[in-house]
């Protein structure tokens, strides 16, 4: 099958399950295991932070980072389309008495800072008190740029406020902008980095921060149940994405830059090639159409989320002959319909 949902769906190499068989494990939860050391170790380096903590899954990265950053009754600012706020199944009210502010996000994936500074509330009893900027980054795809970062960065500081940064595709973000990982997460607290979407791993995720903050991260895995133990096998295959699996996503980049551009050629897709920047491209269609052409290609094994608004997504699992096959799918189906 050639499944376009997302990137969370690559199987772990041949190469990266030799690594995974042969890893040096212990119990992390003591943290004895010296393949999850050394995977936060690289990635507390490659972030320029002082601590970095393996998790199980982005979602629980983003949790313990808000509440490490928030206390009970405090605030934290939020895109309303961000994974923070809209995919978390609240984790950070329910388990932590965090409050979102959620604003509406601007087209290019980042926050209006006007309006952040403007939900912002002023010390008064009635209000929850206000601690935390977050933002995501690459957001659908679309990469915010540094100097953006660098302005939230300094108006958050300005405003006495932490700066988390959902970074699940950071390294798509960096390989678009031609940086390096600390180059962006200089702007940041704390930074959450996904290890199994684009980069392939099949589970993890790392938060970076500063020592305090990581202490209080890793207090709050335990406590929502994400301490693990000889999980230096899944770290393996975290430190050979991080050695194999960065430089490459730029052929994601350039394939989903193809696959645009053939879809805009059909007058039923609404697709804009200009506006890909990253792995995903989003094609807007009537629902009618994306559920015929779902089932048309699911007969020829390629599998889609067909939607008014849907997304297919670029990844390691893909190949070039891959992607013109779905190219040539997408041609047949909609010759069969003329
Ligand atoms: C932007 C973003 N942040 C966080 C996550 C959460 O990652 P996980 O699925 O590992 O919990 C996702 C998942 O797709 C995501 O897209």
């Amino acid at each position: 099958m050639i499944d376009l949902r997302s990137d969370t769906v690559t199987q772990p190499t041949e190469a990266m399950r030799k690594v995974m068989a042969k890893a040096s494990v212990g119990d992390d939860v003591f943290q004895d295991d010296p393949t999850i050391n050394k995977l936060e170790e690289k990635m507390a380096e490659m972030s320029g932070k002082a601590d970095a903590l393996f998790v199980p899954s982005g979602t629980m990265s983003n949790l313990v980072a808000l509440l490490a950053h928030c206390q009970r009754g405090e605030e934290y600012i939020v895109g309303q389309d961000y994974h923070t706020y809209l995919y978390e199944a609240g984790g950070a009210p329910v388990l932590g008495s965090v409050v979102p502010q959620p604003i509406s996000v601007e087209p290019d994936g980042s926050l209006d800072l006007g309006k952040v500074e403007s939900v912002i509330k002023k010390d008064d009893y009635h209000f929850a008190r206000t601690k935390l900027l977050c933002l995501e980054n690459t957001h659908n795809g679309k990469v915010i740029s540094l100097e953006y970062m660098k302005k939230a960065y300094d108006f958050a500081q300005s405003k006495g406020l932490g700066l988390h940064l959902d970074g699940a595709r950071a390294f798509n973000a960096t390989v678009a902008l031609g940086c390096e990982l600390k180059d962006l997460a200089q702007y940041s607290d704390s930074i959450s980095i996904c290890l199994s979407k684009g980069l392939g791993a099949p589970v993890g995720s790392v938060l970076c921060g500063d020592k305090d903050t990581i202490k209080w991260a890793r207090r709050w895995r335990k406590m929502v149940g994400g301490g693990m133990r000889q999980a230096g096998v899944l770290a393996a295959a975290g430190i050979y994405a991080l050695d194999h699996h960065v430089d490459r996503l730029a052929k994601d980049h350039a394939k989903a830059k193809v696959l645009a551009e053939r879809l805009s050629q059909f007058d039923e897709l609404d697709v804009k090639p200009e506006l890909v920047q990253t792995n995903m491209v989003f094609i807007k269609t009537k629902l009618e159409t994306a559920q015929q052409l779902a089932d048309f290609l699911t007969e020829k094994g390629i599998i889609i989320i067909p939607s008014e608004s849907m997304r297919w997504v670029m990844h390691l699992d893909v190949s070039s002959d891959q992607l013109d096959f779905v190219c040539q799918q997408v041609k047949s189906f909609f010759n069969s319909r003329r």
